[in-house]
C-alpha cells in the first residue's frame, strides 16, 4: 500500500499504544525505517529514543531528517552539548534534542523544548529522553535501541498504532 491516508487514522488517536520488536541489519536499513517513519508522522509528534551508546539514535534522526527535507549539504549531528538542534525548514520542521547530559528534568525549561512540544508544529525528536518520562505530553513513540552485532540493531516500539505498524512493515518486509 502506498501513502494514501488511513481512514481510521482518527480512531487511532485514542487508540492504546502498540508495541512491536524487530531487528534492523545494517545501517542502509536504518535508513529505510527513518524515511517510513518520517512518511508516518504528523506535526506535533514526539519520539523518545533511547538505547545503547552507539546503537544509532542520531543516526536514525539524520536519515528522518534528510527524508523531512534537510539537505545532504546540512550537517545533522548529535546535539549532546547544545542540546536542542532546530531544522525549521523541514516539512514539518524537525526539533532534535539529546538530554543525556541534563541533571534533572526541571532543567528542561532552560531549552525552548517545552515550547517547541506546545506549539505543536515540530516533530520533537529527545535522545534518552524516556529517563524524564513524566516530564513530556504523551510520546507518538517510544523505541529503545540494543545492538546485536557490528550493524545488526534490535528496535523495541511502544507508540501510536499506526505510527508502529509502518515502521514494523518496513522492517520485516510486510505489506501494510
Ligand atoms: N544498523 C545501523 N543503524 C544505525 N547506525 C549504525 C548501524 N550499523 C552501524 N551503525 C553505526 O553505529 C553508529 C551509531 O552512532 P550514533 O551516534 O547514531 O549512536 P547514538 O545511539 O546516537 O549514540 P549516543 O548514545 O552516544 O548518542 C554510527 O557510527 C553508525 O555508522
Ligand atoms: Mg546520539
Amino acid at each position: 500500500m502506498g501513502d494514501r491516508p488511513d481512514p481510521t487514522e482518527e480512531a487511532d488517536l485514542d487508540a492504546p499504544p502498540l508495541e512491536a520488536t524487530f531487528d534492523v541489519a545494517d545501517e542502509a536499513g536504518t535508513i529505510a525505517l527513518a524515511r517510513r517513519t518520517a512518511a508516518a508522522l504528523r506535526p506535533g509528534d514526539l519520539l523518545l529514543l533511547e538505547g545503547d551508546l552507539g546503537a544509532g539514535k542520531t543516526f536514525f534522526v539524520r536519515a528522518l531528517a534528510r527524508a523531512l527535507g534537510v539537505p545532504e549539504d546540512e550537517p545533522v549531528q548529535s546535539p549532546t552539548f547544545a542540546l536542542v538542534h532546530h531544522y525549521p525548514d523541514a516539512t514539518p520542521p524537525l526539533v532534535h534534542a539529546d538530554v543525556y547530559r541534563l541533571p534533572d528534568p526541571g532543567e528542561l525549561v532552560y531549552t525552548d523544548l517545552p515550547e517547541a512540544l506546545q506549539e505543536g508544529e515540530a516533530i520533537v525528536v529527545v535522545e534518552w529522553g524516556t529517563a524524564f518520562e513524566d516530564a513530556w505530553p504523551t510520546p507518538a513513540l517510544v523505541a529503545r535501541i540494543a545492538l546485536e552485532g557490528d550493524t545488526a540493531r534490535r528496535w523495541e516500539l511502544r507508540g501510536r498504532p499506526s505510527l508502529v505498524r509502518a515502521m514494523t512493515a518496513v522492517a520485516t518486509g510486510e505489506a501494510l
